[in-house]
């Protein structure tokens, strides 16, 4: 579809389950937010829809951690959002959320055409169920010893450790979060979506970019990660997928359905189907309760997904096939998932508390949203994940948008003010000055505007390419090429000699100013806002504003006309000072650093009686030797001195400690540990290790020397 009537835009629906952080941002909320706010300004109708993900195991699992409901949680973090977003200028047409009672609607009667057309299959299991709980779990509720790595706090959907994924049938001594107890298996009954039926014509439509055999999209246009991923699952061919779970949170299976007490429907069923009941509600808002439909429904409607990239395959393969049983809908022109931002050399974590957390910082920085904006875009993660760090946050702010933008912007109002009287310069065609490319051809003044009409256009191009960082590239090359044409004229000099050629140079850095501050709206929309108001142009945002701006340029038309009054000069960014960022910085590793006690307190085992206690073994030790374990490149296999005796330890730290380092290291050895054999050898105990604030292990030993074998109580 080249050109579409109108544009479906939708941005992945966050999880009520804690606040956002810059990851998120980068992710999915800038991009669509730049595209939506481009379309509007090219005068394309546009509907832009997000709205919280309330439902599933993400949010009950964090009531659990915080003593709290799931209502009160999802209350809590769905005002967050709205606030952070509404700060950091996020222009979504409505923000909805899947607890309102006309999504539960919108979801259950999918659910009900889905059931009827007979799309789903009804499969009987068995799963794990918590006894004392009286419920059965969530992948996510049950933890067991990871069968690849034997880490022991695998989830029932993956080991964090090794990254596999697993189901939980797979652990070796489940637990239930829930209540500690030993989970049991029961039979249950389900509604699958035999996703291995839609194989055939998703694999057209990722591959091909067809849709019943007709073009419906581009695959040019697709991100290479993004077909890369959906390759990959369709190459491992696809599996009936549960739609249903037996929760007490979530969207009712349709009562009148024979099977459906007790049973919601899977999160990942009803969240992508919070897109279509946000856009009821914005429809019913504006009194007009069918003006969803030509967005969802008309063939002329183009619909974009923005996610990250651990979203692909939901958004590619299974709503398509949602979408498609269901019929009637569009299926989405494009997918541009970004991949993830890390944060100082590491992974942004929320439960290791490294993160910066939008509602923290638009409260502590409000004079920087832009530049987090900015940065953002900067540094987004569109093909591989990318790096965020306080430094490069300040040194962008100041090389770039103070040294670059600011600067030159500062320096053409500066001299209009000085020389004209704060009005835009009435130009000379004739009067030709250098370094015009087109000199030969145009007239001085024609041959600049061309100039800024193609990069103007380079800026256009990237953006519908869904590359903002060239995009944003392209726009501080205008202002580049402005500070460079500054210097090539030096007006500050010309102006003793010939007043018309400074007259046409600083009329056509104005010109520039307006163009910038136009082009600048979609990525930093209340610095444009400002910059356009110093020279005194209004600009609505719902308006076609550049197109218009670019069918000027085209037909050679000035933007600001001569005697156009504009502001006194004015620093639009200024330096960010060392000391602001080194307290993020220091607030960040001290955050870091407590989260892990926060971690122990919300994950905190079961109660145990002193008696328990007393039958563990805790000794002090010495590693003798260490040696690389053969094809176990995360374990180390040591011999402890414990005095009294030697043993054979094999443990899981060799990503962390070459063999050399831990020799002679003092350490904590649960000593009366069954033993079992790992790769073939017998582990006889285990080593007590933390996790420090970058996330290495470290050793637990006594602060002072003691002797080998001393018990620890
Ligand atoms: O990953 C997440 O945060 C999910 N809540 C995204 C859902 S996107 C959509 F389907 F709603
Ligand atoms: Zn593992």
């Amino acid at each position: 579809m080249d050109n579409p009537a109108r544009y479906m835009l939708t941005a992945a629906l966050p999880y009520a389950n804690g606040h956002l952080h810059v990851g998120h941002l980068t992710g999915a909320y800038l991009p669509a937010d730049i595209f939506a706010r481009y379309l509007r300004l090219q005068g394309h109708d546009v509907l832009f829809v997000c709205g919280s993900d309330e439902h599933g195991a993400a949010v009950t699992m964090r009531a659990l951690a915080e003593g709290s409901t799931p209502l009160e949680i999802v209350n809590k973090y769905d005002s967050s959002f709205k606030s952070s977003f509404k700060k950091v200028n996020i222009s979504f047409d409505i923000f909805h959320r899947t607890s309102a009672e006309l999504h539960h609607e919108t979801s259950q009667e999918f659910f009900r055409k889905l059931n009827s057309n007979g799309d789903f299959i009804e499969i009987e299991s068995e799963q794990y169920f918590d006894a004392e709980a009286g419920q059965f779990l969530a992948d996510r509720y049950i933890v067991g010893t990871c069968p690849k790595c034997q880490y022991e706090n695998a989830y029932g959907d993956q080991c964090e450790n090794c990254g596999s994924s697993l189901s939980p049938r797979e652990l070796i001594n489940p637990t239930s979060k829930l209540s500690g107890a030993k989970p049991e298996l029961r039979m249950t009954r389900h509604w699958y979506l035999p996703l291995d039926k839609h194989e055939s014509w998703l694999k057209d439509f990722i591959s091909n970019g067809n849709l019943n055999g007709q073009p419906h999209h581009d695959v040019k246009k697709w991100k290479n990660h993004v077909i890369g991923q959906c390759k990959s699952w369709l190459e491992n061919g696809l599996a009936p997928r549960a739609m249903t779970r037996d929760l007490d949170w979530g969207v009712d299976v349709p009562s009148e359905i024979a099977g459906s007490e007790g049973k919601k429907l899977y999160v990942w069923l009803d969240a992508p189907i919070g897109y279509i009941s946000a856009s009821k509600q914005w429809a019913m808002d504006q009194g007009n309760p069918d003006a969803w439909k030509k967005y969802w429904q008309d063939d002329e409607s183009a619909l974009v997904h923005f996610i990250g990239k651990d979203n692909i395959v939901f958004h590619c393969l299974i709503f398509p096939a949602i979408l498609k049983a269901h019929g009637g809908y569009n299926l989405p022109v494009n997918v541009p998932a970004n991949q993830f931002l890390n944060l100082e050399g590491q992974k942004i974590s929320t439960s290791r508390n490294w993160a910066v957390w939008v509602n923290e910082f638009v409260e502590e920085l409000p004079e920087y949203i832009d530049v987090l904006r900015y940065y953002l875009i900067k540094n987004m993660p569109e093909q591989r994940d990318s790096e965020f760090t306080w430094k490069g946050f300040q040194e962008a702010n100041d090389n770039e948008l103070v040294n670059n933008l600011a600067n030159f912007i500062n320096r053409v109002v500066v001299l209009t003010n000085k020389y004209f009287d704060g009005k835009v310069p009435q130009p000379d065609p004739n009067e030709g000055i250098i370094g015009s490319d087109y000199a030969d051809e145009f007239s001085f003044l024609d041959a600049e505007l061309l100039r800024l009409y193609d990069m103007t256009y380079a800026v256009h191009e990237s953006i519908m390419k869904y590359d903002f960082r060239a995009a944003l590239q392209g726009v501080m090359e205008i202002s580049s090429m402005g500070n460079q044409f500054l210097q090539n004229n030096a007006p500050w000099k010309l102006i003793k000699s010939n007043e018309q050629g400074t007259a046409n140079v600083l009329n056509h850095g104005l010109q520039i100013i307006y163009v910038l501050g136009h082009l600048l709206s979609p990525f930093l929309p209340e610095k444009a806002r400002e910059l356009l108001s110093k020279i005194n142009v209004s600009l609505d945002e719902r308006s076609d504003a550049i197109l218009d701006m670019m069918n000027k340029m085209a037909e050679g038309e000035e933007l600001l006309k001569a005697n156009h009054k504009i502001e006194e000069a004015f620093h639009l960014f200024s330096r960010i000072p060392d000391d602001v960022i080194q307290q993020q910085v220091d607030k960040l590793h001290k955050q870091g650093s407590l989260s892990s006690d926060k971690e122990e307190i919300n994950n905190l085992k079961s109660t145990i009686d002193f008696a328990t206690f007393q039958q563990l073994d805790l000794r002090t030790g010495t590693i003798l030797e260490a040696e690389k374990m053969k094809k176990a490149d995360k374990l180390l296999k040591l011999t402890v001195d414990l005095g009294f005796e030697k043993r054979t330890v094999v443990s899981g730290i060799a990503s962390h400690y070459k063999p050399e380092d831990v020799i002679g290291q003092h350490i904590t050895l649960v000593a009366n540990l069954a033993p079992r054999k790992l790769r073939g050898v017998e582990s006889q105990g285990m080593i007590l290790m933390t996790e420090n604030e970058q996330g290495k292990l470290v050793f637990i030993r006594p602060d002072q020397t003691v002797s080998n074998g001393s018990e620890v109580s």
